[in-house]
């Protein structure tokens, strides 16, 4: 089946999560965060996603960016750093304007040329996507930004990957699935979805019944799965 439709999560797959903890650690009057602005960043990612997945099994849903706050409080306080206000909100705005990574613009606007339907699927909430695509300039090469807030379940809840179809009228083997998530494009595999998995840092495969189709560095390569 060829594919038509390609679907892209967006927080560390087309937006570099890292960023927000990296250039606050740069700014003088957040000095206390150069040693451990690392730690931060991988506390405060692996606590949002967790949240997400606690709430989405126990039916408390709540916004993306009440989840992205609760990490964050909860990576400061592990790493010392609770109670400075100013760091916290100046990493919370730094959030609604990820940089998008180099190669997104280039690699977007090839899809687009070889006439494929693009749109990112996530967890963000409507206003949070909105900033950070158009922060990134690339709002004019996706078709349509699909939030998870018009089902109030996060990923990997198969409803939220039925937004695909239902918004692009396609099966789900004519939809490439691009997550750097090793969990989301494992479900999204498991969906039936032909998943690639941008495994940027080499991180272990996750063990769950589903395996993504490729594993990929970068999305550079994108254009070529998607078979142009
Ligand atoms: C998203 C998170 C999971 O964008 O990265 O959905």
């Amino acid at each position: 089946m060829a594919i038509t439709t390609c679907v892209f999560d967006a927080y560390g797959t087309l937006f570099d999560v890292t960023a927000a903890a990296r250039l606050a650690a740069e700014e003088p009057a957040f000095a206390a965060l150069k040693a451990t602005w690392p730690q931060v960043a991988r506390d405060w990612r692996q606590k949002q996603l967790n949240y997400s997945w606690l709430r989405a099994v126990t039916g408390a849903h709540t916004g993306f960016w009440q989840v992205t706050q609760d990490g964050l409080d909860w990576a400061l306080e592990a790493n010392g750093l609770a109670g400075d206000a100013a760091l916290r909100k100046r990493l919370l705005d730094l959030y609604w304007e990820l940089k998008a990574f180099p190669e997104v613009p280039a690699m977007l606007k090839a899809l687009k040329d070889g006439g494929l339907s693009t749109a990112i699927l996530s967890n963000g909430s409507p206003d949070m996507l909105h900033g950070a695509v158009s922060s990134a300039g690339i709002g004019d090469v996706l078709d349509d930004v699909l939030s998870v807030e018009s089902v109030g379940v996060f990923k990997p809840a198969r409803v939220v990957y039925d937004l695909v179809g239902q918004r692009f009228g396609c099966a789900p083997g004519e939809v490439l699935f691009v997550s750097s998530n090793g969990w989301d494009a494992a479900a999204g595999a498991g969906y039936g979805f032909v998943t690639a998995w941008v495994n940027r840092v080499g991180e272990p495969a996750d063990r769950l019944p589903w395996k993504p189709d490729r594993v990929l560095k970068n999305l550079t390569g994108i254009p070529a799965e998607a078979g142009l």
